[in-house]
């Protein structure tokens, strides 16, 4: 394929949400996957998915969520790459959660490059420490379809049930404060230096996620758009 064809506006949109955890990646990316009408490929939902139907690779990875710790690149790597070789995700997808390390960002890029295709953009959803805790102590999910709510932020309307499918809301085990740290001294050592990676890239750009969700919306679907401007 030649450099031309994969630059135009027909180009599969490969997007990827970076950001500590609570920065409203997952919020973001449902709605950026209904807006672009891409999938959404979640490492923590693919995770829990398989902890839920008590998979060996759940079984593995619980060992590391319920600790904060990350799950080990190659397990993930494999399992991240066999989602995104589906064909729903030839037209692109919402990357939220991964990569996560250098190893897991070089590995994509490979992959990508051998199928002719890259990486579109990295949108860094930024907010504070204190937001983060302020987030994951109220969050809660939905059961059956993975809907997020906030007990203040954004609360469902009938307490405990989710307003799109009626399913029961639970709170993560990795909620817990203490988890939130470690969760946190891992972002900031382990994935923030991906920030670095990608702007050396000319890929990078910094959202501000402190604001209502709509308006971190409308920024994130300018900088796409932006980018498919000027590739
Ligand atoms: P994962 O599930 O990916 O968790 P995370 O990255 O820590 O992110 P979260 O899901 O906690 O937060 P979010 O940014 O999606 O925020 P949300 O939209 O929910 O990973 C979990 C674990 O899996 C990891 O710790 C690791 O063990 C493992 N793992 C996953 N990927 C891996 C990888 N690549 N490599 C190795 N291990 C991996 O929002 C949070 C709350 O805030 C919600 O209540 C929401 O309603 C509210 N909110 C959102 N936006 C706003 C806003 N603008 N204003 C007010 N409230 C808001």
């Amino acid at each position: 394929m030649q450099e031309s064809e994969i630059t135009t506006s027909q180009t599969p949109l490969y997007i990827i949400l970076l950001g500590p955890p609570g920065a409203g990646k997952g919020t973001q990316a449902r709605l950026l996957a209904e807006a672009l009408n891409i999938p959404q490929l979640s490492s923590g939902d693919l995770f829990r998915e398989n902890l839920r139907e008590g998979t060996e690779l759940g079984l593995l990875a619980k060992s590391y969520m319920e600790k904060g710790e990350l799950v080990p690149d190659d397990v993930t790597v494999r399992m991240v790459m066999e989602r995104l070789s589906r064909p729903d995700c030839e037209e692109g997808a919402i990357l939220d959660g991964f990569p996560r390390t250098l190893t897991q960002a070089v590995t994509l890029d490979e992959a990508l490059a051998h199928q002719g295709r890259k990486i579109s953009v990295v949108l860094l959803i930024q907010v504070s420490d204190e937001e983060v805790i302020r987030r994951l102590s109220g969050r809660w999910v939905c059961q059956n379809c993975g809907a997020v709510y906030h007990t203040i932020f954004n609360p469902p309307r009938e307490p405990g049930r989710c307003d799109q499918c009626g399913g029961p809301l639970y709170q993560r085990e990795d909620d817990r404060p203490d988890t939130v740290r470690n969760r946190l001294l891992v972002y900031y050592k382990q994935t923030a230096p991906l920030v670095g990676y990608y702007f050396a890239h000319g890929l990078l750009v910094e959202i501000n996620g402190e604001q209502d969700v709509g308006a971190v919306q409308a920024d994130l679907l300018a900088a796409i758009g932006n980018k498919d401007d000027h590739p």
